[in-house]
């Protein structure tokens, strides 16, 4: 049975005139080991999205590059014809080599056939959201994003895409970004452990802008601390449910994307989040990442 958005913990946010619970899912760990080819559990990975759908989240991350395009097309065997209230959030810019890497592909061609094959994969005539992922899978690369991010705006213009973001971004290419066209997302690595964009947050939050934690849970590498910990047992819950639930506290404008490929984990993240911090814990909490 479905559940109102009301339900899920952090309200909604609105992403240029699209509304979405601030509670999304994260597909990327739907394909299989490394994020490459079809998953080990298929059924398994549709009946996550479907209970993603189920539960009243309205956010969806995905990208052209998870699988690549295994991603996509179990997004739309398990939700399609989509309910008017979900949004797909895609990111181009990315490729995969026969190594399991991520090398950037973002000439002008490279981006028109990722968002061609993003439409066809995810069954739509126009992608709600289009990041420009940058930098390298180690993280951001200084440089400017004008090439790439100008291409973007031509396929907005084009009618093919809603809205632009910027992924795995600099501070400053996410100012560049937007002298070229309006931006409403940011997503980049963010936990209770790496605060590197703590100032960027707060700017973005300051224009109504969203951002985005990727590895809000740690990613490949669970987060970990004694603190994190200590504080969980303290409030008789997990470190993964306080993870989540201090990114909601950090600021608004913070769109929670964890990924799952387990409908358990899934149901456990949504009421873990829900858990209340008080003042003295997130005091505590903000010793880890400092
Ligand atoms: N823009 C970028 O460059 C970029 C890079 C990486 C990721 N992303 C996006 O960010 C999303 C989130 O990142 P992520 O999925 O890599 O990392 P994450 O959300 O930090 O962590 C996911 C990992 O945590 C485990 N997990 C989740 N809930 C759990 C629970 N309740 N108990 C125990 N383990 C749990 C998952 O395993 P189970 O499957 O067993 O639950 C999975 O291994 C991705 O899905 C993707 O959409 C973007």
């Amino acid at each position: 049975m479905s559940t109102s958005s009301h339900a899920l913990p952090g309200g909604t946010w609105t992403l240029g005139d699209l509304t979405v619970t601030r509670f999304g899912y994260g597909a990327m760990q739907l394909a299989g080991p490394g994020v490459l080819g079809p998953p080990a559990d298929r059924d398994g990975a549709l009946d996550v999205l479907r209970e993603a759908a189920d539960l009243g989240i309205t956010h969806i991350d995905t990208a052209g590059a998870y699988g690549p395009r295994v991603t996509n097309q179990l997004i739309r065997e398990a939700l399609h014809p989509y309910p008017d209230a979900l949004h797909i959030v895609t990111k181009v810019g990315a490729t995969r080599d026969l190594q399991g890497g991520w090398p950037p592909a973002r000439r002008p061609d490279d981006l028109r056939r990722a968002v061609h094959e993003n439409l066809e994969d995810l069954g739509l005539d126009a992608l709600d959201v289009v990041d420009l992922r940058l930098g390298y899978a180690h993280g951001p690369q200084p440089g400017s994003l004008a090439e790439p991010f100008e291409t973007l705006a031509e396929l907005q213009q084009e009618g093919l895409v809603r809205h632009l973001g910027v992924s795995n971004a600099t501070a400053d290419q996410v100012t560049e970004a937007r002298t070229i066209a309006p931006i409403v997302c940011v997503q980049n690595m963010y936990n209770l452990a790496h605060r590197h964009d703590d100032d960027l947050i707060d700017d973005l939050a300051a224009d109504g802008i969203a951002y985005v934690p990727f590895f809000p849970l740690g990613g490949f590498t669970p987060l970990q601390s004694a603190t994190l910990s200590a504080v969980a047992t303290r409030l008789g819950t997990t470190p993964m449910s306080i993870a989540l639930s201090w990114l909601l506290h950090r600021s608004p404008n913070i769109l929670l994307i964890p990924g799952t490929s387990s409908t358990a984990h899934l149901r456990e993240n949504i009421s873990g989040a829900r858990i209340p911090l008080p003042g003295k814990e997130l005091d505590e909490l903000d010793t880890i990442g400092h």
